[in-house]
Order: C-alpha cells, then sequence, then structure tokens
C-alpha cells in the first residue's frame, strides 16, 4: 500500500476512535510514532499504531489484597474504568458488561470481570466492594495509591481528571470509557465504546475466545 494512504488510514482509525469517547480526551491520538506498524506478540501487550496498551500492575482489591495481573493468569479480562459516584456513564457501562457476560453463560468463566478506579482518593476498597457487588457477583474492583492508580491509566492509555465548578459541592471525574478485553497473556483483543450494546459484545466475545 502507498504509504501516504496507509498513514492516512491509520490517522484516521485514531481519530474516530478519539471521536467516539465520551467527554473525554484521549491520550493516545498523540501518535509516538507515525511509521509503527501493529504489531501483536504473544505476551506483550497489542501495539496500536506505534501505542502499546495494557500492562503489568499491582492494585488492591476489595478485600485488601495486593493483586496483581499475575492474579489472573489463565482468564481472560474485561476491564472497565471508572468511578464508584459517576452519576450515568459508569454505571451503564458497568450494567452493559454485566449483561453481555450474562448472555455468554457458562463461556463467562474464562472471563474476570475488573472494575479499576480512576478516584482512588475516594472509592476504598470498603466502597469498590460493595459497588461492584451491586453490578455482577464476580466483578473485582480494584483501587490503589495515586501513583498505583497512574500508572495503570497510563499503561491503558485511560484519560481522568478531577473536574470541579463553584457550584458543585464535591469534585467529579472526566474520564475516557472503553471496555477492554484482554487476552489470558494480556494481550489487547478488542476495545469496546459507549455505543456498543451488550449483544454485540457478547457475541463479539463468544467469536474471540
Ligand atoms: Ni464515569
Amino acid at each position: 500500500m502507498n504509504p501516504n494512504i496507509k498513514s492516512r488510514l491509520k490517522r484516521t482509525a485514531v481519530l474516530s476512535l478519539a471521536a467516539l469517547c465520551i467527554g473525554a480526551l484521549i491520550a493516545f491520538v498523540q501518535i509516538q510514532n507515525e511509521n509503527a506498524a501493529v504489531t501483536q506478540k504473544p505476551g506483550a501487550p497489542m501495539a496500536v499504531a506505534g501505542v502499546q496498551i495494557g500492562g503489568n500492575f499491582t492494585l488492591t482489591d476489595q478485600g485488601g489484597n495486593t493483586v496483581t495481573e499475575k492474579n489472573f493468569a489463565g482468564k481472560y479480562k474485561l476491564i472497565y474504568f471508572g468511578f464508584t459516584f459517576c452519576p450515568a456513564v459508569c454505571p451503564t457501562e458497568l450494567a452493559k458488561m454485566t449483561r453481555a457476560l450474562n448472555m455468554l453463560g457458562g463461556k463467562a468463566d474464562a472471563i474476570q470481570p475488573l472494575f479499576i478506579t480512576v478516584d482512588p482518593d475516594r472509592d476504598t476498597p470498603q466502597i469498590m466492594g460493595s459497588y461492584v457487588k451491586a453490578f455482577y457477583p464476580r466483578l473485582i474492583g480494584l483501587t490503589g495509591t495515586q501513583a498505583q492508580i497512574d500508572a495503570v491509566l497510563k499503561s491503558y492509555r485511560i484519560y481522568a481528571k478531577k473536574v470541579q465548578t463553584p457550584e458543585m459541592s464535591d469534585y467529579t471525574m472526566d474520564h475516557s470509557s472503553f471496555i477492554y478485553l484482554m487476552s489470558p497473556d494480556d494481550t489487547l483483543i478488542a476495545i469496546y465504546r459507549s455505543e456498543d450494546t451488550a449483544e454485540f459484545i457478547a457475541e463479539d466475545i463468544e467469536n474471540k475466545l
């Protein structure tokens, strides 16, 4: 393919992904290497147009236990980043994730759903615990120190920022909203967006497991 067309296609793909994000800037519009190919090495995070997504993390689950990606070895992971005080987007996306998992029936056993907070100041393990229970029995809520959360947000290219205006009694979080499907060896398989339905996600996961 003509290299100009190729780089234009790459740029278009990145821009349409950005356009689909609700109320958030996306870190990965900044393509570090325009010429990098899309590569997928086993055991390594997928590189989307030269940008790596996913990687190691150290966080705390709702029981107060330290958890890394190794705790879910052998499992696919469905990961959503958000915060428990979120008025609309996060509960909608987590409910959708739950519906997709329910549609998968027994096949969902191969998947560990994770909810990682972008708001560790307020989302303590206790708060995460009571929140995730409301959605799906096997959903694990992960929080951590600000440095641990910053590191995982960076590796998954999640934008998150505190926002407060004078009329607000407390801050809210502006954040990107994606559901990531990761392979058992932590390779990115798919990114689902707000407009993807539970039916679409369930069918797509079924095809990819
Ligand atoms: Ni939210």
